[in-house]
């Protein structure tokens, strides 16, 4: 059977990635964390090569990260916020990618509020597209480095009992993850309020609970979603303390689970909403791994994709 290979491919989303595909970024983001532990965090694999993001949205981790990412592999990097582009002149997605290409941009990283707008960009302009989040459709890099973290610690994927809680509807983080470990065979389980649990899930092969204690129930890894305010409507659970209270992940609620329960949560965290202070920063919290994680794995995407023309 033929390597798998990544060369000159957008990273839309994690469905469209093979089982294979996914070992090959893994495997590769273990080196590049060797390489991030080296007292001189520099290689030249990707000198010459030029990578800019474009974030229609805020964000602290990924885009950093992708940035950082970058810089360790010797691109050169330029970041749009489009608070200060042109965007705010009306121009469109698609003339702001024209001008991207015209400039000879080897990858376009790119977050955007509209679902579909990474592969909008992959069919409109030649760089390489890197979906940082469209809207609540997917976070392929934020899927393949909980995956990495996940193998970290557990060494393997069959028969885990992961957990998603809380914001299920809004959440691409949890799309992306269910699309990627589902494949892998790891059994997920999801709680949340009712309206933030969307009705195909089932159909996804997720078991749904009301109540968060049966969803934690032995499980070996909790991903807690943050509350994404700025995708709902109309406010869709009564108040952030009766949030705290049914659904909140907290050392109390922690003893149903597994006990080298690993805790993951994509950040930014809501503190003492979704889970608690001590739950976060206790010795069962991986979130600050998914960082360093996170950096990783941007490195393997951009070497991996960057290694041939698309
Ligand atoms: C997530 C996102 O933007 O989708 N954050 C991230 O990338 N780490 C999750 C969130 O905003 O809640």
């Amino acid at each position: 059977m033929a390597r798998a290979s990544l060369a000159g491919r957008s990273i839309l989303d994690l469905a469209s990635l093979s089982t294979d595909e996914y070992s090959l970024v893994l495997d590769t983001a273990r080196q590049m964390r060797q390489l991030m532990s080296d007292d001189v965090k520099k290689s030249s694999i990707l000198r010459g090569k030029s990578v800019v993001t474009l974030f229609y949205e805020a964000s602290t981790r990924t885009r950093t990260s992708f940035e950082l990412a970058a810089k360790y592999l010797g691109a050169d990097v330029v970041n749009i916020t489009t608070s200060n582009s042109s965007v705010t002149k009306g121009e469109s997605l698609r003339d702001t990618l024209y001008t991207l290409e015209a400039m000879s941009f080897d990858v376009i990283v790119m977050r955007h509020p509209v679902e579909g707008t990474a592969a909008f960009a992959d069919k409109v302009v030649k760089p390489i597209i890197m979906n940082a989040g469209d809207g609540a459709h997917a976070h392929p890099t934020q899927g393949l480095l909980d995956m990495f973290t996940i193998k970290t610690h557990k060494g393997s994927f069959s028969g885990l009992k992961l957990a998603i809680l809380g914001d299920i509807t809004y959440s691409r983080v949890a799309r992306s993850n269910i699309a990627g470990l589902s494949k892998l065979g790891v059994e997920i389980h999801v709680a949340g309020p009712k309206p933030l649990i969307p009705k195909f899930v089932d159909e996804l092969g997720v078991k749904v609970h009301n109540r968060v204690e049966d969803a934690i129930m032995d499980a070996d890894v909790i991903d807690i979603l943050r509350i994404q305010l700025e995708r709902q409507k109309v406010g869709l659970f009564p108040t952030s303390r009766e949030y705290a209270r049914i659904f909140g992940i907290n050392n109390g609620r922690l003893k149903l689970a597994k006990p080298d329960v690993l805790i993951l949560h994509p950040g930014p965290i809501n503190r003492g909403l979704e889970i608690s202070p001590e739950v976060a920063y206790g010795d069962k919290s991986a979130i600050r791994e998914e960082v360093q994680n996170g950096v990783a794995i941007r490195m393997a995407l951009l070497a991996l994709t960057l290694g041939g023309a698309k």
